[in-house]
């Protein structure tokens, strides 16, 4: 089994790959901090068989030239994992922030589509081969001060829901997966309670079990799956209540954070 993973330097894709790897899985693994691909690469059971792509995904086409020469090379990657996210507090009433605005799109919308691209033709061509995005329970509803996070949340979730239609009849998966909360560096700073909060390894597990079998969408934990359907059907006017006094992300201070 043949996998390329976005986002693996750190947290969820990270553990993704640990436990592809446990599996005996042959790894592409994406990021753009070299020495924690290393780092990570060396860790892994057949270190050998793993291969590091140090690469920012929001540059398209570097990104769509390594993506397509390691599937040529390894002659075809079964599964790609789009994890590479970053979540900022952005309020788009600050000019300053639509920089960021900008920044969060790039790299959880545009970003997943550079690398699902990359793949779509090889795929097709072999009439095989599984796509997956990682959503998030954030994507359901907008909360406050997460303006442009919960936005390209929705993004991914709709976008990944138009290409599994479309990719089915070319016998290609589109598993969509979203997150509740994961201990990673991407939640450490949140000043609010996080609800079923999951180490990574027990989310990656759940994950990969979710992508071996025939599911389409998962929420994980399944808890928060629940939340997310009563989040869904809450009124406005409650939500708005329940939602106003809730702790908010802060707003990241520069572009670089
Ligand atoms: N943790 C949670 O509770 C949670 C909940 C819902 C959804 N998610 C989603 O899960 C995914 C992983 O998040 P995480 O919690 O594991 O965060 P994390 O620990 O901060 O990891 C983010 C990863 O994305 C990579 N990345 C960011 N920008 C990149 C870029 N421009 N090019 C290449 N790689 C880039 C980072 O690597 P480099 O910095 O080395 O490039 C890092 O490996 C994200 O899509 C996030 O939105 C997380």
């Amino acid at each position: 089994m043949k996998v390329f993973l976005t986002g693996v330097s750190s947290g969820i894709g990270e553990a993704l790959a640990r436990e592809f790897a446990s599996r005996g899985a042959s790894l592409a693994l994406v990021a753009r901090r070299k020495d924690k691909l290393d780092e990570l690469i060396a860790s892994l059971p057949h270190s050998q068989n793993h291969t590091a792509i140090v690469c920012d995904v929001t540059d398209r086409d570097a990104l769509i030239e390594a993506a397509r020469s390691y599937d040529q090379s390894c002659g075809g990657v079964d599964i790609v994992i789009a994890c590479a996210g970053i979540s900022l507090g952005v309020k788009t009433m600050y000019y300053e922030d639509l920089e960021q605005f900008d920044r969060v799109f790039q790299t959880n919308v545009i970003a997943m589509a550079n690398t699902f691209h990359a793949f779509q033709e090889p795929m097709i061509n072999r009439h095989r081969g599984c796509l997956v995005g990682i959503g998030s329970v954030a994507g359901i509803r907008g909360l406050p001060g997460s303006e442009a996070y919960c936005a390209s949340k929705s993004a991914v979730i709709t976008y990944c829901e138009s290409l599994r239609v479309e990719m089915k009849k070319h016998g290609v998966r589109v598993v969509t997966i979203s997150p509740g909360f994961v201990r990673t560096p991407l939640v450490a700073k949140n000043p609010y309670k996080m609800p079923f909060l999951m180490e990574p390894e027990d989310f990656a597990r759940e994950a990969v079990k979710t992508i071996m079998s025939n599911k389409t969408y998962a929420t994980i934990p399944w808890q928060m799956g629940w939340l997310a359907k009563l989040l869904r059907i809450i009124p406005n006017p409650l939500f708005d209540r329940i939602l106003a006094k809730r702790k908010q992300k802060p707003r990241a201070q520069s572009a670089h954070q």
